[in-house]
């Protein structure tokens, strides 16, 4: 059995604001294997900003633990999460995040420059081929549709080849239609690259992609749904 390339046991965090703690998880535990879609679903603070967070190392458990392939994140070292951050995990967000003064090309290449590669051109093009987007190459990003957008942010969270892609979201400031597109995306990127994917939503639409739909309510696991 290989380790599951996400995993997050009796993970707590607790936020300590102004005097006041938010006990923002409360022990949660989900395995998420290669090629799979996992849906966060729940109301608005109920926690799915926090998992993700914990789930992409970019924040770390108060008690319990999250491993990525096996490796806890509050073990590694600096060194080891930027490389993590840069090579192992993809981020799409529901506002793209797109940097404004670079072109679409520029921004599916940062990833990649970033890791130190060379020739990034290539496979930058090669991904916004993939969400239907080459003929764009050039364009900066507020020529694009909100649907446009949120696909060169797929390629962009794609072209390092991650194992893991974290999507807070992405339908959330989409029309339906846009927003299809960007799920059927989602979902080749578990099914031909076998991305594990961890993805928050409020849209049924989302969640139907998913192999597995996680409710949460107050920082807890209520219920989970197989497909
Ligand atoms: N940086 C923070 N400091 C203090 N409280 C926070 C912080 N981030 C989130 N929270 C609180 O933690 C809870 C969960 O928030 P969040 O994970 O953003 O939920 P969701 O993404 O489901 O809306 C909420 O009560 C929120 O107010
Ligand atoms: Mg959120």
């Amino acid at each position: 059995m290989t380790a599951p390339r996400l995993e997050l046991d009796n993970a707590t965090r607790t936020y300590h604001s102004d005097g006041e703690e938010v006990a923002a998880l409360r022990g949660v535990s989900l395995r998420l294997d290669a090629g799979s879609v996992c849906a966060l679903l729940g109301r608005s603070g109920c926690g799915k900003t926090t998992l993700l967070n914990l789930a992409g190392a970019m924040d770390f458990p108060t008690s319990g633990d999250v491993r990525i392939d096996g490796r806890s994140t509050l073990a590694m070292g600096d060194a080891e999460l930027t490389a993590l951050r840069r090579r192992t995990v993809g981020f799409v967000f529901q506002f793209f995040q797109l940097l404004p003064t670079l072109t679409v090309l520029e921004n599916v290449e940062l990833p990649l420059l970033l890791s130190g590669r060379t020739d990034t051109s290539g496979a930058a093009l090669d991904r916004l081929r993939w969400v239907g987007l080459e003929e764009k190459a050039r364009a900066m990003p507020h020529q694009l549709s909100g649907g446009q957008m949120q696909r060169v942010a797929i390629a962009r969270a794609l072209v390092h080849e991650p194992e893991i892609l974290i999507a807070d979201e992405p339908t959330g400031n989409l029309d339906t239609a846009s927003g299809e597109t960007v799920l059927q995306l989602i979902r080749e990127s578990a099914d031909r690259f076998g991305v594990a994917v961890l993805m928050a939503t409020h849209s049924a639409e989302a969640a139907a992609i998913a192999d597995r739909r996680v409710h949460l309510r107050d920082g807890q696991i209520v219920s989970v749904e197989a497909t």
